[in-house]
């Protein structure tokens, strides 16, 4: 039977960590760290991680900023917030919640947040610096720090692993495998054109799942004693449950959990470490403007 890793325990207690860290700097500094939220449209997702993220800061004496733009903005329009916030010296992050709707160009906007304060970590020149040997970037995106900081907390070896990433998006997959290549993993990108993902899963030591496929990976695709991190948010049907859906992973839980060493639930495993990191990443910002 896996055991379970506790994403929402280890999350508290970073969330803890950093809360400690902003009152030592009001006290020592008189300043307190400051991250804006740039959200288009209403979707209701959105909103809700959006919510969660105000409520976070909120809990760990960071000051948020918030603009709600409605679904007909321009590109202009969400740059002149962009720029507004890069100059604001009380703001230290500055997240644009994605997806922007489809007329605004993503990569203008990710582009024009200042490299220092983007504690998404989707600016280019902070991706480009992660993929590069040697190269440090100011940020590391918030979901892929959550999942190997869950693996770093629980004592899961990294180094010499080999590592198989589901999914190759710019948010989860891609800067994952960066990731676990940092931290000295042979890592495997799995994604929609492998003939056989199944077979290239089961060789897997680690296996980040982050495709958006509800159930994707079952049990015949896990090696005995894998860790299994699962970032998958999925709504499926069930009129049993209170709403008529629930969410589930991109594992199958149940049938994973006979054959893994350890695996994270959902929701309770990645999703509460996302904000963890962000919270991490705007103090971390902060630290530095006042160093
Ligand atoms: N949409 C889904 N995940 C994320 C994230 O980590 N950051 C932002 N900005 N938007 C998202």
């Amino acid at each position: 039977m896996a055991a379970r890793i506790d994403g929402k325990a280890i999350s508290q207690a970073i969330r803890d960590e950093v809360a400690q860290e902003v009152a030592r700097m009001k006290s020592a500094l008189g300043k307190v760290p400051g991250l804006a939220v740039i959200l288009v449209g209403s979707r209701k997702d959105s909103l809700l991680y959006v919510t969660s993220k105000e409520k976070a800061c909120e809990q760990a004496g960071i000051r948020s900023y918030s603009v709600n733009l409605p679904d007909t903005a321009t590109e202009a329009e969400i740059l002149e917030h962009v720029h507004k916030f890069n100059r604001d010296p009380d703001v230290h992050g500055i997240l644009v919640q994605l997806p922007l709707p489809k007329h605004v160009r993503e990569q203008e906007i990710l582009g024009a947040v200042s490299m220092d304060k983007d504690v998404d970590g989707f600016h280019p020149t902070n991706i480009g610096r992660l993929a590069m040997q040697g190269r440090q970037p100011l940020f590391i995106p918030c979901t892929p720090r959550g999942c190997i900081e869950l693996l770093l907390r629980t004592g899961v070896q990294i180094s010499g692993k080999h590592a198989v990433v589901i999914g190759r998006s710019n948010i989860v997959g891609t800067p994952a495998a960066m990731l676990l290549q940092r931290h000295n993993a042979t890592v495997t990108v799995v994604h929609s054109y492998t003939p056989d993902p199944a077979a290239v899963t089961r060789t897997a030591d680690i296996v980040i799942a982050a495709a958006g496929v509800a159930h994707l990976v079952r049990k015949d695709w896990l090696k005995p004693g894998a860790v299994v991190i699962d970032v998958g948010i999925n709504p499926i049907e069930d009129p049993s449950a209170k709403k008529g859906h629930r969410t589930v992973g991109d594992v199958h839980f149940k049938e994973a959990c006979s054959v893994a060493s350890a695996i994270t639930p959902v929701p309770g495993g990645v999703g509460p470490m996302t904000i963890a990191m962000l919270l991490q990443n705007t103090v971390e910002s902060a630290k530095r403007a006042y160093e």
